[in-house]
């Protein structure tokens, strides 16, 4: 029997659901029940009625998923998938950091550990920081993290005052300026699409065509009729796109923005997780009572 077709058959004999993200491996994507962003998915775990939830994706997605639906078992495929993002900032800083700014309403991007959240008033997503951070109350300082290049686009966009975080993606970070004015110059007419971590941001994210979360640069490339698209995020999303719109051709902006995170998981790796249910994710009582207050406010948003 093939891999997926062991996985098929593990799904429905542990009542499992798999959720895949759209930077997994091609074949891991495929053989998941959805496959999307990080608020598709926290929004796909949290109304899951399946025993087991397989997260096929990093762990701070696991344990927001095991956070916002507490009763299911919550696996995670391979144990060293984490995040590079969620790891520039502990508890115990973002403690500090809130005592240099008291009153300061605390937003946490949702690549963070559940500790982190669990010290924020409110979660979100590359999909809706901006709508999280308009809703602020406007006489309130905002202290936002853990990713500059995002804090920064959204600093932008509503002209609040907010005091970022110096953390970012190792994947996104390298995608620079010049690497998008050489792309524009080799490839002239064809709109840039670019993830809000990208570390052009603070110089070139206004000049790019469109700054979307992974799901919203999916129905981008679904919906749209230029020949060419160039794509500024990790290179996994490419699979999605090129199915979607054949007719497209979709170049990345840097062809080695691979997240390697994201990557540890294969597909015996998500057939073991279903055959000997591992690797479950734990999320302390206190810690994810604290978490689901920040991540609900972001959910009902
Ligand atoms: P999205 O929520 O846009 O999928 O982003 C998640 C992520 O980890 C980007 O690096
Ligand atoms: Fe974290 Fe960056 Fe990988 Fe996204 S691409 S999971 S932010 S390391």
């Amino acid at each position: 029997m093939s891999l997926e077709a062991e996985i098929r058959v593990l799904k429905e004999e542990r009542r499992a659901v798999l959720l895949a993200h759209n930077y997994q491996r091609p074949e891991v994507q495929d053989v998941a029940d959805y496959v999307g962003d990080s608020l598709y998915l926290s929004r796909k775990a949290r109304e899951a009625d399946r025993e087991v939830i397989v997260f096929a994706g990093v762990r701070f997605m696991a344990e927001t998923a095991k956070i916002l639906n507490p009763t299911r078992t919550v696996l995670l495929p391979d144990p060293r998938a984490g995040c590079g993002l969620a790891d520039s900032i502990t508890a115990e800083q973002l403690r500090a950091w809130k005592r240099e700014h008291p009153g300061a309403v605390v937003v946490a991007y949702i690549n963070t550990s559940a500790d982190v959240k669990a010290e924020a008033d409110v979660c979100c997503t590359s999909s809706n920081a901006l709508k999280i951070v308009e809703q602020v109350p406007p006489d309130r300082e905002i202290l936002f993290l853990p990713d500059m290049f995002l804090g920064d686009f959204v600093r932008r966009r509503t002209g609040r005052k907010i005091h970022l975080w110096v953390g970012d993606c190792p994947v996104h970070a390298r995608l620079r300026p010049e690497a998008l004015r050489q792309v524009r110059a080799e490839h002239p007419g064809a709109p840039v699409i670019a993830h809000p971590e990208c570390g052009c941001g603070t110089q070139v994210l206004p000049d790019v065509d469109r700054v979307l979360s992974t799901d919203g640069m999916v129905r981008f490339a679904e919906e749209t009729r230029d020949p060419e698209v160039i794509v500024a995020t990790e290179v996994g999303i490419l699979h999605r796109m090129r199915r979607l719109n054949p007719g497209t051709r979709f170049t990345p902006l840097d062809a080695g923005a691979i997240c390697p995170y994201m990557k540890e998981i294969d597909l015996a790796d998500v057939r073991d997780s279903l055959a000997r249910l591992q690797h479950r994710i734990e999320v302390p009582i206190d810690v994810a009572d604290r978490a689901r207050l920040a991540l609900e406010r972001m959910v009902a948003a």
